[in-house]
């Protein structure tokens, strides 16, 4: 996994006289007392974290913050007072102009919450502006334009006007805009905050969908926890311009480090956070092809359980075996082999509590976790689902 951004200790203050603040700033004067005092606002104090090439992070936290202040120092629409940021090694902050130009055109591209479309063109010319403004010619640009609106599923609506749009197509167009010049980054201050909760949703759904293709690095702002932890392979928690905790959401919804954002994580539905491999546990028994019927019947009294999972030599899952019926079988003959049963579940270990819960709630055994190539990560019991719901710290 190789860095594509690395931040280190920015800052950004609003007002004249920066260096001056910035002083009182690191003299341990809070923002809320510089602000009183000077009547500077200080946007983002001194954060430093690293975004890795293909993430999708998030920044949550709430209104005022410094979110927005922060995204906007990324293509800096924000200059920072102090600080470095590094993309792909290199300090943008120290860019001249024709550099920055570049960086702006092609590395990185910005998705606002009002969709910040042009009213008075068609859509098909709002996705091909960046094209434009690098000079790409016209049969080029209406090309890639077009390709780029089927990606975000709007192919027949080119000819249409923004007003004729609804919102959750409106932002379609600005998604599509953003990434018609093929960015590596795409910034995303809220650009869901205003559409209705169901068009959110397929948002979401199709961010992640074009992610899965795209694998840009994507740094995405929201209030919402739901939709952080739902979209972020990592979340920054920000609070009066600090980060105040960074981790995956499972790791922050275990560990909140503080009562900020244990506030936050209070409306998490943890069905949607929670996933097979968070819960699975190693089998207390396990049984090999080649051990045989008295081994999983010894196994399985030694364990107290009356089932057991049978693998191969290769961890690979064969199928499973009940005391009874092992016990039957030993009586007349037979081997492990014919006794295995498959009336069991499966499960990868990506999928979702969410969609365990009607699984295990209707099965008689244990589901089974196991990776692409059928070799069993773990298992998981009914119980551990119910108690994954409503684990609490
Ligand atoms: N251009 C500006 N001039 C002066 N102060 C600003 C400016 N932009 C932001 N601020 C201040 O910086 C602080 C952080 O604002 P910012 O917009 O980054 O917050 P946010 O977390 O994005 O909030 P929201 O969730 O409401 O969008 C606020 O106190 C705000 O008033
Ligand atoms: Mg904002």
């Amino acid at each position: 996994m190789s860095v594509k951004i690395k931040v280190e200790g920015l800052t950004k203050i609003f007002g004249g006289n920066q260096k001056a603040i910035l002083k009182k700033l690191k003299n341990g004067n809070s923002k809320k007392d510089i602000l009183k005092e000077t009547g500077h606002t200080v946007g983002v104090n001194n954060v430093s974290f690293e975004v890795n090439e293909g993430e999708v992070f998030v920044i949550m936290g709430l209104s005022g913050s410094g979110k927005s202040t922060l995204i906007r120092c990324l293509n800096l629409l924000n200059v920072p007072t102090e600080g470095r940021i590094y993309v792909d090694e290199s300090n943008i902050v120290k860019y001249d102009k024709k550099e920055l130009r570049e960086f702006r055109q092609k590395k990185v591209a910005m998705v606002f919450q009002h969709f910040g479309l042009f009213t008075h063109r068609t859509v098909l010319k709002n996705v091909e502006y960046g094209l434009e403004i690098r000079g790409i010619s016209k049969e080029e640009r209406s090309e890639i334009a077009r390709k780029t609106l089927a990606t975000v599923g709007l192919e027949s609506w080119e000819d249409k006007y923004p007003r004729q749009l609804s919102g959750g197509m409106c932002q379609r167009v600005g998604l599509a805009r953003a990434l018609a010049n093929d960015p590596d980054i795409l910034l995303m201050d809220e650009p869901f905050s205003a559409l209705d909760p169901l068009i959110r949703r397929d948002m979401q759904i199709e961010l992640l969908d074009i992610q899965a293709k795209l694998k840009k690095t994507i740094i995405f702002i929201t209030h919402d926890v739901n939709e952080a932890f739902k979209l972020g392979d990592r979340v920054a928690v920000m609070k009066d311009g600090v980060i105040e905790q960074i981790g995956t959401p499972e790791d922050i919804l275990a560990e909140p480090a503080n009562e900020y954002i244990e506030n936050f994580v209070q409306d998490v539905d943890r069905t949607k956070v929670i996933q097979a491999k968070n819960i699975m546990f190693k089998p207390r028994a396990i049984v090999s092809i080649k051990d045989g019927l008295k081994v999983a019947i010894k196994e399985m009294e030694t364990e107290g359980i009356s089932s057991v999972f049978v693998v191969d030599n290769e961890r690979k899952l064969q199928g499973l075996v009940t005391v009874d019926d092992a016990i039957d079988a030993l009586k007349e003959h037979k081997l492990l082999k014919d006794v295995l049963n498959h009336n069991y579940n499966t499960t990868d270990p990506e999928t979702y509590v969410q969609e365990l819960i009607p699984i295990a709630s209707a099965s008689k055994y244990p589901i089974a976790v196991l990776d692409e190539n059928n070799k069993l990560l773990g298992i998981i019991m009914r119980v551990s689902v119910l108690s994954a719901l409503t684990h609490d710290k």
